[in-house]
């Protein structure tokens, strides 16, 4: 186990019962702190899948991952996972759905306050203050994807796992909450997995970009992007690795 990753995971496959094979297999990880890793890949190829069980949330047939060193068995407290659905609770307020994140499963117990301080932080650092009070129902798509983001800040994540929480937004709000996604990591001193289909965000916002490809799904490409961010100034670096991203892509779904 290399020293100083964040979350690793290594040899990590998956099986669904009944499937006739694996939609995962040997797939390795070692996230830094600090750092941004995108997960790309064609839909079905199993990122979604990949997610939940670098989250606990499944446990893989075969392979480990671990936290700061610690074998992951099950919901950890400082990994924080956010889905494409910003899956608010309606009768809850603004508020009220970011202190629900603090409710799962092994969170820590918190004080009134400290709690309190938490909710607090996590709403002004997705620039949400102002609508605290504000049922889902009345949040814009934008708003309720930011919500959804503070309800995983509140719990102070060591790694935050992203299932394309962009997906649903139009341009202009996805290139907002993508500048956002930089800003928070930095701020709270975590790190990332982002999944996404959109090689642009994986681009713009990542130090390093996975793509899964084939059945069961394997990396078969990794690239690293040293470029200082906002990356808009790099359209012909980042042009490039777009290239050989998108022909990497070709080569792996051409029939043989
Ligand atoms: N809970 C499940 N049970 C059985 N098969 C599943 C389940 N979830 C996903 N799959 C299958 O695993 C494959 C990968 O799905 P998924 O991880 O959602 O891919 P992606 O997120 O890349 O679109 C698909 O063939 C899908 O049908
Ligand atoms: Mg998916």
């Amino acid at each position: 186990m290399s020293a100083g990753s964040t979350l690793q995971a290594s040899r990590v496959a998956l099986r669904y019962p009944g499937a006739a094979q694996p939609v995962l297999a040997d797939f390795d990880l070692d996230l830094a702190p600090g750092e941004i890793v995108s997960v790309l890949g064609p839909s079905g190829v199993g990122k979604s899948s990949l997610l939940r069980v670098l989250s606990g949330l499944q446990a893989p047939d075969a392979g480990t991952i671990a936290v700061d060193g610690a074998a992951l068995d099950g919901v950890h407290p400082r990994l924080a996972i956010a889905f494409q659905n910003p899956a608010l609770l309606p009768w809850l307020d603004l508020e009220g759905n970011v202190a629900f994140g603090l409710d799962f499963k092994r969170q820590p117990q918190l004080s009134r306050a400290e709690r309190q301080a938490r909710v607090d932080r996590a709403i002004a650092e997705v620039g949400l203050t102002h609508a605290r009070h504000l049922r889902p129902a009345a949040l814009s798509g934008g708003m309720a994807q930011r919500a959804a983001l503070a309800r995983c800040l509140a719990r102070q994540p060591q790694v935050l796992l992203l299932d394309e929480p962009f997906g649903a937004l139009d341009e202009v709000t996805r290139a907002d909450m993508q500048a956002l996604l930089v800003q928070i990591v930095a701020d709270y001193r975590s790190a990332a997995v982002l999944v996404t289909h959109d090689i642009d965000e994986a681009l713009l916002v990542s130090d390093r970009i996975l793509l899964l490809g084939g059945a069961p799904a394997r990396t078969i490409g990794e690239w690293r992007i040293d470029l200082p961010r906002p990356r808009e100034d790099f359209v012909a670096e980042l042009g490039r690795i777009r290239i050989e991203i998108v022909g990497t892509l070709r080569r792996a779904t051409r029939p043989h």
